[in-house]
């Protein structure tokens, strides 16, 4: 989808990406050239993300992430939660604990050794590599 900064819907057209960041893709559409004028913004979700499982640890719930939704919705949908700010995976503030399975990390906030660690991730962009993540919820 193409909208310009009015929201009016606006034709596919060549476009370049600018960003691509948590799941989501984010393309500046410059009207199919470099150089020309800005004509508006699209977002996709990451074509190879895939559905998976996370488990709440405290009451042993499991939760399905659906292919194009985030953690963080996916446990809301579901009652459980947990405190947003930028849902970009910048800020920090929805930083959840990681008991088992293995996060596929798409945020800016975490250092490569916090990642390495594989102990907590940003529910509000990071997604699983492994079929379910044990959250410490
Ligand atoms: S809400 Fe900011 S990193 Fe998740």
């Amino acid at each position: 989808m193409f909208c310009d900064l009015n929201n009016r819907i606006l034709p596919a057209q060549g476009h370049f990406s600018l960003l691509r960041h948590t799941s989501l893709k984010i393309t500046v559409n410059s009207g199919g050239r470099l150089g020309r004028p800005f004509t508006g913004l699209e977002i996709n979700r990451d074509a190879d993300d895939a559905a998976f499982e996370v488990q709440v640890a405290s009451s042993g719930v499991v939760i399905r992430v659906a292919a194009d939704q985030t953690v963080a919705a996916a446990l809301a949908a579901s009652g459980v939660n947990l405190p947003l700010s930028c849902e970009q995976g910048v800020c920090g503030t929805c930083l959840t604990g990681v008991l088992d399975g293995t996060p596929d990390h798409r945020d800016l906030y975490l250092t490569d050794d916090e990642r390495a660690r594989g102990d907590q991730f940003t529910p509000c962009c990071s997604r699983a590599k492994s079929p379910r993540l044990v959250l410490d919820l």
